[in-house]
C-alpha cells in the first residue's frame, strides 16, 4: 500500500522535526541548529544534530540521517509505511484509506487478531503463575534465581494443567477455533478434539520489536522432551526474523548486541545488566538475524554453548554475519555451558572480562582448524597455511586483507610475503578466481581518490546551495545536475536545482522521493557537510570556482570515458573536440559573486 505523494509531504511537514526527535533525545539549541547525544550509536559529546531549517538531522559521529518520518523508521524501526502513519496519528492527519485490496485486508486482520489473542493469553499465563495453580511455576523460576522484577519485565508465566482451559478462555474472550489454532495455541486430534498446546511448562512470551506478542517458547519443568516448545510458525511468528530480547537490546546504547541460543541466558543477561543481549528463537542463527541485527549495529559477540555442537553453529554463524556486514567476535565461556551459568558462577564482572576478551572470528575459525591438522609437521603446517591463505583471499577489502595477511604470518610464524603469494593463488583459483585478482590486487587507487573527492566537492556545493540559496544564479550558468555523480547525489542535485529554480529550498521534502532508509542517510550527509568559515567575498569566489572546476571536470572526463554513447547529432569526433574546449575553458574560470 501506498500513500500519495501530496500525503506524505502533508504527514512530514505537520510534525516539526524539532519537536518529535525532542521527545526522544535532549535537544539543545547550538547556533540555528539543535544537538544531542545520538540514539543510534554510542558517544559522550553530541554530535547529533537537528537543523529546523532543512528539517533534517544527521550525525556527525555515525553518518545517520534523514527527515522526520527516516528518523521514526529508523528509531521505532518502522517500514516508511509505518512511519507515515505514525506521524499522521500524532499530528491528527487522517490518511486515506490507499489502495489495499480485499486480501491484504484480510491478512491484515488476522494478523492484528492472532496479535490479540497472543496477548490475551500471555496476560492469562501470566496471572497464572501468581495464583495457586502456578505455584510450581513460580518456584521453578525463584531456583533459578531470577527476581520478581526480571519475572514481570520479560512477563514469564504459567500455563495450567492441561485439558482445554486456555483455549476455553480464548473462547470466552471472542476468539473462535479457526483463530486459535492459527495463532498456534492448540491442538487439534480426532481422539481428544481441541486442546491445549502448552501445558505444564513455565512459559516465555516472545517479543516482536516493537513489543506484540508473536509467539511463546515453553519449558519443561525439570526434565522431559521437548524440553521447550514453541509456537509454531504463523502468520506472525517467523522464527528467522525475529529474535529474543531485541524489544530490549535495540535500545541498548553499547556498541555490540551479545547473541546467545536460549531464552534463559538472555534473561540472565539481562538481569545481570547486559541488556544489549539477544537469542535465536530455537533455530539456527540465519540471514534474516544478521539483517535485522545490522540495523542497530555493525558488531556482535557470539556465545555458543562451549560444546561440539556450540562450536559448529558459531562456525556456521560467522560468514552469516560476515556477509551482512556485521563484524563478529566469539565469546569463550568455558568451563560453563552458556551465560546463564557462568554468571550465576562466576559473576558479572568476570563475564564482562569474557566479553572484552573476546576473540576475532577469524582467528577463531583458524583455531578450530588448528585441530585438525599437525602443525609440527612440514605436511600438516602446508594443508593450514593453505587453509588460511583460502580464507585470506575470501576477505574483499585490500586493507584489511593486507593487515590479515601480516597478523596471520606473525601469528603462526610464516614468512608474510610467502603467505600473501598463496592467497594471490587461492584467489586464482577461485571460481571468478582471476577477474577478482585483477580487481582486488590493482585497485586503480588513484582514480578512486579522485572520484571521492569530487564526491565531496558534490556534497560541499550542495550544502552550500542550500544554506546559501543566492549562489544559486551564479552556479547554474556552470553546472546543471548531470554534471554531478549518478545515484543520490545526482538525483539529489536535479531535486535541489529544480527547488531553486522555483525559488525554494527543501532539503527534507527531497528526502520523500526516496523510500528507503539508506538513501535518506545519503541525502541528510549531502545536506550537513561543515561548511569551513570564509572571511572574505574574494576567498569565497576562489572556494566555489575550485569546487565547480572538480565537479565539471570530472563530469566532463566521464563523458570523454563513455565510449558507448550514441548521439546520432554527434560524432565521436566532435564530441571529442566539444570536451577538449570545454576542458580548456574551465582552466580560465573565474566566478564572482
Ligand atoms: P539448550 O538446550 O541449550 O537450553 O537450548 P538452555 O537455553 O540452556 O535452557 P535451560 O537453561 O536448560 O532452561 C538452547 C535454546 O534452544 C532452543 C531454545 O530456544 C533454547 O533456549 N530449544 C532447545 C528449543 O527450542 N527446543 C528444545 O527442545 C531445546
Ligand atoms: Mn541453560
Amino acid at each position: 500500500m501506498r500513500y500519495r505523494e501530496d500525503v506524505i509531504e502533508n504527514v512530514r511537514t505537520s510534525n516539526d522535526i524539532v519537536d518529535v526527535i525532542g521527545s526522544y533525545v535532549r535537544l539543545k539549541k547550538s547556533g540555528s541548529n539543535y544537538f544531542g547525544l545520538c540514539p543510534f550509536h554510542s558517544e559522550k559529546t553530541g554530535s547529533f544534530s537537528v537543523s529546523p531549517a532543512k528539517q533534517m538531522f544527521y550525525c556527525f559521529g555515525c553518518g545517520e540521517g534523514g527527515n522526520v518520518i527516516s528518523f521514526i523508521m529508523k528509531y521505532e524501526n518502522y517500514s516508511f509505511q509505518e512511519a507515515v502513519k505514525y506521524l499522521a496519528d500524532r499530528a491528527n492527519i487522517a490518511l486515506p484509506e490507499g489502495e489495499e485490496t480485499e486480501e491484504e485486508k484480510r491478512e491484515a486482520t488476522l494478523r492484528s487478531r492472532i496479535l490479540e489473542a497472543n496477548k490475551e493469553i500471555a496476560v492469562y499465563y501470566y496471572k497464572r503463575l501468581r495464583s495457586d495453580a502456578g505455584q510450581t511455576g513460580l518456584n521453578y523460576f525463584r531456583k533459578r534465581q531470577l527476581s520478581d522484577e526480571t519475572i514481570k519485565s520479560f512477563g514469564l508465566g504459567y500455563s495450567g494443567k492441561g485439558g482445554s482451559e486456555a483455549v476455553d478462555f480464548l473462547k470466552s474472550r471472542g476468539f473462535d477455533t479457526e483463530l486459535i489454532k492459527q495463532a498456534g495455541l492448540c491442538n487439534i486430534s480426532e481422539k481428544y478434539g481441541i486442546t491445549d498446546r502448552f501445558w505444564n511448562r513455565v512459559m516465555f512470551p516472545i517479543m516482536d520489536i516493537n513489543s506484540h506478542v508473536i509467539g511463546f517458547g515453553a519449558r519443561v519443568l525439570g526434565d522431559g522432551e521437548p524440553k521447550y516448545l514453541n509456537t509454531p510458525d504463523t502468520k506472525v511468528f517467523d522464527k528467522s526474523r525475529n529474535m529474543y530480547g531485541l524489544n530490549v537490546a535495540r535500545h541498548s546504547k553499547k556498541d555490540y548486541r551479545i547473541v546467545c541460543e536460549g531464552y534463559m541466558d538472555v534473561i540472565s543477561m539481562h538481569q545481570a545488566g547486559f541488556t544489549e543481549a539477544v537469542a535465536s528463537l530455537g533455530t539456527a542463527f540465519t540471514s534474516g538475524h544478521a539483517s535485522l541485527l545490522h540495523r542497530y549495529t555493525k558488531n556482535v559477540r557470539l556465545i555458543y554453548d562451549s560444546d561440539g555442537a556450540g562450536i559448529k553453529a558459531a562456525l556456521r554463524a560467522i560468514p552469516i554475519c560476515d556477509e551482512a556486514g556485521l563484524s563478529a567476535r566469539i565469546v569463550d565461556m568455558s568451563p560453563y555451558k552458556d551465560p546463564d551459568e557462568f554468571i550465576k558462577n562466576l559473576g558479572e564482572e568476570e563475564f564482562q572480562k569474557r566479553l572484552d576478551e573476546a576473540e576475532n572470528a577469524f582467528f577463531f575459525v583458524l583455531r578450530m582448524e588448528e585441530r585438525n591438522h599437525n602443525l609440527s609437521d612440514p605436511e600438516g603446517r602446508t594443508e593450514f597455511l593453505s587453509f588460511a591463505a583460502e580464507k585470506l583471499a575470501d576477505i574483499e577489502d585490500g586493507l584489511k586483507r593486507d593487515n590479515y595477511i601480516s597478523s596471520v604470518a606473525a601469528k603462526y610464524m610464516t614468512n608474510e610475503n610467502t603467505l600473501k603469494k598463496a592467497v594471490v593463488n587461492a584467489a586464482v583459483k577461485k571460481e571468478s578466481g582471476a577477474l577478482r585478482v585483477r580487481n582486488v590486487y590493482s585497485p586503480r587507487t588513484e582514480e578512486k581518490k579522485d572520484d571521492d573527492k569530487t564526491l565531496e566537492a558534490e556534497k560541499y556545493l550542495l550544502t552550500w546551495l542550500s544554506d546559501e540559496n543566492a549562489i544559486f544564479g551564479e552556479i547554474k550558468k556552470y553546472l546543471s545536475p548531470d554534471d554531478f555523480t549518478e545515484g543520490v547525489t545526482k538525483k539529489t542535485a536535479m531535486l535541489l536545482f529544480s527547488q531553486l529554480e522555483e525559488g525554494r529550498c527543501d532539503p527534507a521534502s527531497i528526502m520523500d522521493k526516496f523510500e528507503d532508509e539508506e538513501s535518506h542517510k545519503k541525502v541528510a550527509g549531502i545536506f550537513s557537510t561543515k561548511l569551513k568559515a570564509i572571511e572574505s567575498r574574494a576567498e569565497k569566489n576562489r572556494a566555489l570556482t575550485d569546487l565547480v572546476v572538480r565537479i565539471k571536470e570530472t563530469s566532463l572526463k566521464r563523458q570523454a570515458d563513455d565510449e558507448g554513447h550514441t548521439d546520432e547529432e554527434e560524432s565521436l569526433f566532435k564530441r571529442k573536440i566539444r570536451i577538449r574546449n570545454a576542458m580548456d575553458k574551465l582552466k580560465e574560470l573565474k566566478i564572482e559573486l
